[in-house]
């Protein structure tokens, strides 16, 4: 498994990352139980996965609660991304919502990410957080000033209690007013072959000021490791019997033009015996400035295939003959 530095900072982290946010159960998702959640966290370390993403919103501390207890004797192989920002304890903060019957608000005062620390720190049974990354952005009304959130980030870092600082979901101005108050490692944001917009001015930022780039929903909830056919038909529960609303790839007519452009990728699979799942990966990976990847997994058998695309090295050719395939694919409709 390939490690690629947190930024500036001193942490190397694994270029595949562990998701967690199904762990938490909520969404009425079909999350693994606490007992498999160890077992998958146990895989991706084993398997040389050292960057675990959570966040206290997930499940409301419970997903920091059993990563806490999976790494509790293996804290070493670990590096541990959590968040703040997102507040349910009162009603400090701005307004953002309904979370699983819980009113959610984007605080970013201090004094509120002060208490998330010290939450986190007991949640995840350690004395430190390797990166902690602002969940969200603030909003209006109670909208802390950036300096006065990074002030308070420092401040943590200064006292040991963090190592390094990130942020999630920002604009490009954003990204540089945080950039501009502080040591500030890394950027979260939704990347994919069918989510490409942050390569418009995100990642040249990121790369111009070095500042590490963590993707989410890299294989989209599951359509870009080729198993979604048309014939799949999701649980009542589960959020994407319904997804073609928010996610139109999940529509019958696109996802149709989805799995021909996999089925030209046959040889490719050949060559490298691997998965479209890692085939993904590997492809998300070779993008100029991203440099980690965070997949979700609900089995262990998922967490291991996608660790494993951590060592597919696409040739030049092989990834402009698929960033073409993809820009042809369009939009969908
Ligand atoms: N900063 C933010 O605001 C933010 C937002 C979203 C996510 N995140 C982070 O990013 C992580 C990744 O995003 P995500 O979990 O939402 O979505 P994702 O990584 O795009 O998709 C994960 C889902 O794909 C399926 N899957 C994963 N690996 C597979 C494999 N090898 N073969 C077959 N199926 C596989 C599993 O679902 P099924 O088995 O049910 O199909 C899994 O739950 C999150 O867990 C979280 O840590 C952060």
């Amino acid at each position: 498994m390939k490690v690629e530095p947190l930024g500036k900072s001193q942490i190397e982290a694994s270029i595949v990352g562990l998701g967690t946010y199904y762990f938490g159960g909520g969404d009425g998702s079909s999350a693994p139980d606490d007992k498999e959640t160890i077992q998958i966290v146990h895989a991706a370390l084993d398997e040389g996965i050292s960057l675990i993403d959570t966040a206290p919103s997930y499940g409301f501390g419970h997903c920091e609660q059993v990563i806490g207890k999976a790494i509790k004797d293996r804290r070493d192989k670990a590096v541990v991304a959590t968040k703040c920002g997102l507040w349910w304890q009162d009603e400090r903060g701005s307004p953002n919502g309904e979370k699983d019957g819980r009113d959610q608000y984007i605080s970013l005062r201090p004094d509120t990410i002060k208490i998330e620390v010290e939450n986190s720190l007991r949640n995840l049974k350690t004395d430190y957080i390797d990166l902690l990354q602002v969940h969200k952005p603030a909003i209006p009304p109670d909208d802390t000033p950036i300096e006065d959130t990074m002030r308070c980030l420092m401040e943590l870092k200064q006292q040991g209690k963090i190592r390094a600082i990130g942020i999630s979901n920002v604009t490009v101005d954003q990204l540089a007013t945080y950039d501009a108050h502080g040591d500030l490692s890394s950027n979260q944001f939704r990347y994919s072959m069918l989510h490409n917009n942050p390569e418009a001015d995100i990642l040249p930022y990121c790369i111009e000021n070095e500042i590490a780039s963590i993707t989410y929903m890299s294989l989209e909830q599951g359509l870009l490791t080729g198993k979604i056919n048309l014939e799949r038909q999701f649980d009542k529960n589960d959020w994407r019997s319904n997804a073609g609303q928010w996610l139109p790839w999940f529509k019958k007519e696109n996802l149709e033009r989805l799995l021909n452009m996999f089925s030209q990728w046959e040889d490719l699979l050949d060559e490298y015996h691997c998965s479209i799942a890692q085939l993904t990966v590997a492809w998300t990976a070779a993008q100029p400035g991203i440099s980690h990847i965070l997949c979700g997994a609900k089995s262990v058998s998922q967490i291991v295939n996608n660790a494993n695309s951590g060592s597919i090295a696409l040739s030049e050719g092989e990834i402009n003959r698929m960033s073409n395939d993809i820009k042809n694919l369009g939009e969908p409709g």
